[in-house]
């Protein structure tokens, strides 16, 4: 018998990629317990396996949650949202550049105000958790103060997170911008106060080129190599209005990507958002460097985007996760943004498979954030950060799945039908972080 050590146990339908299943269903890559157990030791996953056969091992006093018939999953993780946006989601009719100037930076512009930060970020994070998301990049805003509203809220609740305040100083309205200097000294104070903190990182968050003078990318490179460890945070290729707005900003240019690349802002840990607009030169110096290309679908649609290329992005190896991009994406559901990554495949003549959804939403993002050692799984070790999704929550799903034969039908309905309903609880290594009242 092992003895208790701080131990509890959750019993469901268990599921979890060990690897990438890669663009057919390689089932080896996923382990799905159907009637399993979740054990966890100290906050972190001790062992998965049928309960049948671990609970005659555990010894009597053990708390076991007991969630039959619902599917326990790593946490989801979003690799690119902007917490600030939250209260201008939705938000009518513009495309990129006019949808900034007429929505987003009016909204930032009031997160130099420590309780608009503080209060926003409180409840960013309760909504990240209500939609089963543990862990995620973050942009901020230009401000100091919206970082650190975000990084105490975060660490207030035990979260593993990303985040970064924006580097801005040119075209955008006085109110936003910082300068090389100043731009310089608050990241590197922010990277000093909170990256290591606990389970908190800092991302160097240039906004994106045209809102960064030559200077301010340049220092952005010199952080990015005096903090090696540290992350980049920007967007890329997103729109064609802008990458031709790139091209007359840095006439010198190959690609938009190459602005970055010439900054030094091209290594691990560098992570693109949108990458849509990207030719196969790019890509290759993405997988050469180990940048990672972030598909973030109801963004992209909500914008009139464009496509992103899952599958040449797949093929030709670069690093790929999926983020919701709240607030030009219209949802902090991961299982949404599933669903929506899968119809943008559809439309470019990939249907991506039903493992590789449930990867793109839980180890991908890991792994693209380099903590695929710590969350995005339940190997043994790994902190259990975990999400309880109830199949039964609603009817039509509740129905659908009473058809479904296999359980990778159940979980494809699960990710085309579901949302924030279908998350009954989030956890957050290995205690209830947000739990909702059974009705
Ligand atoms: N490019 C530069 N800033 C932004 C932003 O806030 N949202 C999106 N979607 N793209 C950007
Ligand atoms: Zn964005």
């Amino acid at each position: 018998m092992v003895q208790a050590h701080n131990r509890r146990a959750i019993r469901g339908i268990v599921v979890h990629c060990l690897h990438d299943p890669g663009e057919g269903d390689n089932a080896d890559a996923v382990e799905i317990v159907e009637d399993g157990l979740l054990v966890i030791e100290q906050g972190l996953v001790a062992c998965v396996g049928p309960a049948a056969d671990l609970l005659p091992q555990l010894e009597d006093s053990i708390e076991i949650e007991d969630q039959r018939g619902r599917f326990i999953l790593p946490g989801f993780i979003d690799t690119h949202i902007h917490y600030a946006q939250t209260d201008m989601i939705a938000s009518y009719g513009e495309q990129l550049l006019s949808w900034l100037n007429r929505y987003v930076f009016p909204t930032e512009g009031r997160f130099g105000d420590k309780e608009v930060a503080d209060e926003t970020a409180r409840f960013f994070i309760n909504e990240l958790l209500r939609n089963g998301t543990t862990s995620a990049l973050v942009m901020g805003t230009v401000h100091r103060q919206s970082a650190e509203s975000v990084f105490q809220q975060a660490y207030a609740r035990d979260m593993r997170m990303v985040a970064g305040k924006v580097l801005m100083d040119r075209n955008a309205p006085d109110y936003l911008l910082d300068t090389p200097d100043s731009g310089f000294r608050d990241t590197r104070d922010l990277i000093e106060r909170w990256h290591g903190t606990d389970r908190l990182s800092y991302a160097i968050t240039p906004r994106f080129a045209p809102s960064s003078s030559d200077e301010q990318l340049q220092r952005a490179g010199e952080l990015a190599h005096q903090y090696p460890d540290t992350y980049i945070h920007t967007h890329v290729a997103e729109n064609l209005d802008e990458v031709e707005w790139v091209k007359s900003l840095f006439p010198w240019s190959r690609s938009y990507l190459d602005v970055y690349d010439r900054f030094g802002l091209l290594r691990e840990r560098s992570v693109y958002a949108h990458s849509i607009h990207l030719d196969d030169l790019d890509r290759r110096r993405m997988t050469e460097s180990g940048a990672v290309a972030v598909f973030c679908p109801t963004s992209n649609m909500f914008l009139g985007s464009g496509l992103f290329d899952h599958d040449r992005t797949h093929q030709q190896r670069v690093a790929m996760a999926l983020a919701t991009d709240v607030g030009a994406g219209t949802s902090f559901s991961m299982l949404r943004t599933v669903s929506e990554a899968y119809k943008v495949g559809q439309l470019n003549g990939s249907s991506v498979a039903p493992l590789r959804l449930l990867y793109l939403a839980t180890l991908a993002g890991a792994e693209a954030l380099d903590i695929d050692d710590r969350v995005g799984s339940f190997r043994r070790g790994r902190e259990a950060d975990f999400v309880v999704l109830d199949p039964q929550a609603t009817p039509l799903l509740a129905r659908r799945t009473a058809y479904a034969d296999t359980m990778q039908e159940k979980l494809f309905a699960l990710f085309m039908l579901g949302d924030d309903r279908h998350v009954r609880a989030t956890w957050l290594r290995g205690q209830p972080a947000l739990q909702k009242d059974e009705s």
